[in-house]
């Protein structure tokens, strides 16, 4: 297959690596990729949000799938451009690309489909905000209504600092003010070709920049797959209460969800919430979910993009676990000092980097943004993965760069 993925991360090189990995002969380009990227498959320098460009790349080299990666292109409508000249796409059109795009939206989508998640109050205005702050009272939720890059949620205990966020964010259009959900997190990845739906297995992502939670929320500096604490018959309840309901009622809507259905979800003492849909793959949780999958990539995602999933059987994953950590740059997540040396790549063995902000320079690898790479391992157990992570991490060198110690420590 001739496979356009756009995108720029280290999602995007774990994608790419996985398509390569069925060694079927796939032609890939990335657009814009990335040095990592660039050094296994040709990448071509077009905006990835630019659906016309998109369009007239894809047509003109008979691409046969487009993997969309990130939600930029999705909310920007590019599936739409690229379906609308019969050329298959994995990504939402810009009309379901909302359920990540916009809380709101997510929320009506979930109360019409009856999909549990936490009460929140839509505000517009700063007095409206308080007074929702107030009545949810500490620890205190409050997001950005749009796209955010991670950085629109905030949670704490402080009113003031809940009030500030929701004054910041509120230049940018509404907020949700949302009541605090207590429990663990759990990413899982459903695959649909807007009337059906297929699970990748679960993983669990680090939002926090620090070890044991602490610091501002970043978009992810680490994550293990699979879970092994979850309740027998997870999945299947995600299934019939989550995903299947929302992907309906978009579907009701003549919003069709076809791509990757992300649910976020926190297992409360009262049963299983929704914190956020995004309509995307997550970053960093597939570098772990990836590499285990089984069953070829290439054919799950363009069943998706042709609406052929109900005829396929759920994808399967290996026995081994999967553990990445996120070396991200010094200043991440406010501000990222970019430009500095990486290196001490080549001496990183046994594990699979995936790159997400490096560029190529005479003198090798440099980091241009805020989370530089991910490092993934894999292992019999977590212990085991979990030992080779941190020993590549050891032999990569980044001035100021930092990296969460405690990555799937509480299963090892
Ligand atoms: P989001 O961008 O919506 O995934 O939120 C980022 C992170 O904020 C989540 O992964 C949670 O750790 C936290 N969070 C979001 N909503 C809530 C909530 N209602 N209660 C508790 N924590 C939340
Ligand atoms: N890891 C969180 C996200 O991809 O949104």
């Amino acid at each position: 297959m001739r496979i356009l993925v756009l995108g720029s991360g280290a999602r995007e090189h774990a994608i790419i690596t996985s398509l390569l990995a069925e060694q079927a002969g796939h032609e890939i380009t990335a657009a814009p990729g990335n040095a990592g990227i660039a050094a296994s498959v040709p990448v071509v320098a077009l905006d990835p949000t630019n659906g016309d460009v998109v369009t007239q790349y894809a047509l003109d080299n008979a691409i046969d799938l487009v993997v969309i990666g990130p939600e930029a292109p999705l909310v920007a409508g590019v599936a739409d451009k690229v379906r609308a000249r019969g050329i298959p796409v994995f990504g939402p059109g810009k009309a379901a690309a909302a359920l990540e795009g916009s809380k709101t939206f997510a929320k009506r989508i979930m109360d019409e489909a009856g999909v549990p998640t936490g009460r929140a109050v839509r505000a517009g205005t700063l007095d409206e905000a308080i007074v929702a702050i107030d009545e949810y009272g500490a620890p205190y939720v409050v997001k950005a209504d749009g796209l955010a890059a991670g950085k629109g949620v905030l949670v704490t205990p402080e009113r003031n600092a809940a009030i500030a966020h929701a004054e910041y964010w509120l230049q940018h259009g509404s907020v949700l003010v949302e009541e605090f959900l207590a429990g663990q997190e759990v990413s899982l990845f459903l695959l649909s070709d807007g009337h059906t739906v297929l699970p990748l297995s679960p993983a669990q992502d680090y939002k926090r920049i620090f070890d044991r939670d602490e610091g501002p929320n970043t978009g992810g500096m680490g994550a293990y797959s699979p879970l092994p604490w979850l309740p027998e018959g997870f999945v299947d309840e995600v299934i019939e209460t989550i995903a299947l309901p929302t992907i309906r009622q978009l579907a009701a809507e003549q919003k069709p969800f076809i791509g990757l259905l992300y649910c976020g979800l926190i297992l409360t003492s009262k049963g299983t919430r929704v914190i956020e849909f995004n309509a995307r793959f997550g970053d960093p949780e597939t570098q772990v979910v990836l590499p285990r999958l089984v069953t070829p990539l290439s054919g799950l995602l363009f069943a998706a993009a042709t609406g052929g999933l109900g005829s396929l059987p759920r994808p399967e994953f290996s026995d081994e676990v999967a553990v990445t950590v996120v070396l991200a740059s010094e200043g991440y997540p406010e501000d990222p000092i970019i430009g500095r040396p990486l290196s001490g790549l080549e001496a990183a063995t046994d594990v699979t980097i995936l790159h997400a902000a490096t560029a190529a320079s005479p003198t090798g690898f440099i980091a241009t943004g805020g989370r530089v790479l991910s490092v993934v391992a894999l292992g019999e157990n977590f212990a085991a993965a979990r030992a080779k992570a941190y020993a590549a991490l050891d032999q990569i060198h980044l001035k100021g760069g930092q990296y969460r110690t405690d990555i799937a420590e509480r299963v090892a």
